[in-house]
């Protein structure tokens, strides 16, 4: 059956890479970025900027003139927390730019019957130690305001898993309640890991960050493409993955794995090496 999805960041990178792979399985894919073209210089369906609340209405608006039912959401648009980077714009477009476009969907997801979202977290969630706790739980009380401000006390660099962490836990805290798994929307998120895309060239150019990336480990020896992201991707917004609800799935190359061979938690257990 052909569906409609809606995918965010449509011009580049993962969210390109989604784009290709549901229009490959026969899908209608309505595309979003604030860039009017994509990175083939095919037009982008709906053009807005997800970092600001009126960005954010034309955003809805612009799809929801264009589709009555919407089967699936990817929330991809993302900036990266590098050196120069605004910190209060990796909050608004992260968190609030992905939530509040779902949740501004949520009429269109539940005409479909069977909807789903499938939000990108980050592995820096688990990844990466000392990140600011404050901005991910000014995020989930929805606190824009407060949260663009405790994060501009810190560093972008610590603001961006705070911003991917609020997306996975939003996705769990939610993703259960009656307006959500009621009307048959399953809200899951994927945390990958390096992936090779525009935002880590601009990440390897950091004078700060961009030596951090060579020692980046991973159990496969290689950073991701971004259609190894797009696939799994797909399956969780599929039918297929029907008994998937607050799922957080790493896809990186086993790098979580190797951080933390004890998880998810919830048992105490003893030396396990044999
Ligand atoms: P990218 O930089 O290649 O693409 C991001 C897209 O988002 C661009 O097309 C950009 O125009 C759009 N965008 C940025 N700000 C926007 C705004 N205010 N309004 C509308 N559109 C906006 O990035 P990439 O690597 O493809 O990342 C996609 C998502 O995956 C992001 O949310 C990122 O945080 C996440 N991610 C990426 C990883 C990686 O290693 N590349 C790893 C983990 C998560």
């Amino acid at each position: 059956m052909t569906r409609t999805y809606v995918v965010s960041g449509a011009a580049s990178g993962i969210g390109a890479a989604t784009v290709r792979h549901l229009r490959d399985e026969g899908h209608r894919v309505l595309t979003l970025d604030r860039t009017p073209t994509d990175h083939t210089g095919g037009p982008i369906d709906v053009v807005a900027d997800l970092a600001t609340r009126p960005g954010r209405a034309e955003a809805v608006a612009g799809v929801q003139a264009l589709a009555e039912v919407v089967h699936g959401v990817v929330p991809a648009a993302g900036v990266g927390g590098f050196t120069g980077t605004d910190p209060a714009l990796v909050v608004s477009v992260n968190f609030f730019g992905a939530m509040e476009l779902v949740r501004g969907l949520r009429p269109q997801l539940a005409a479909a019957g069977d909807g789903a979202v499938v939000f990108l977290a980050s592995n820096s969630i688990t990844g990466m130690p000392g990140w600011d706790a404050e901005v991910a739980t000014l995020c989930l009380r929805d606190d824009e305001q407060a949260a663009r401000g405790a994060a501009s006390a810190t560093e972008a660099v610590m603001v961006y898993p705070s911003s991917k962490a609020a997306l996975a836990w939003w996705a769990r805290r939610e993703g259960v309640k009656p307006e959500w798994i009621g009307s048959g929307i399953r809200l899951n998120s994927v945390a990958p890991g390096k992936v090779t895309t525009p935002m880590t060239a601009e990440m390897a150019a950091d004078p700060v960050f961009g030596p951090l990336g060579d020692s980046y480990p991973t159990a496969i020896g290689r950073d991701g493409r971004p259609e190894e992201i797009a696939a799994p991707i797909a399956f969780l917004l599929s039918p297929a993955a029907s008994l998937m609800v607050g799922a957080c799935l790493f896809i990186d190359g086993g790098t979580d794995a190797i951080l933390h061979p004890i998880s998810p938690a919830g048992w105490e257990v003893g030396p396990v090496e044999p």
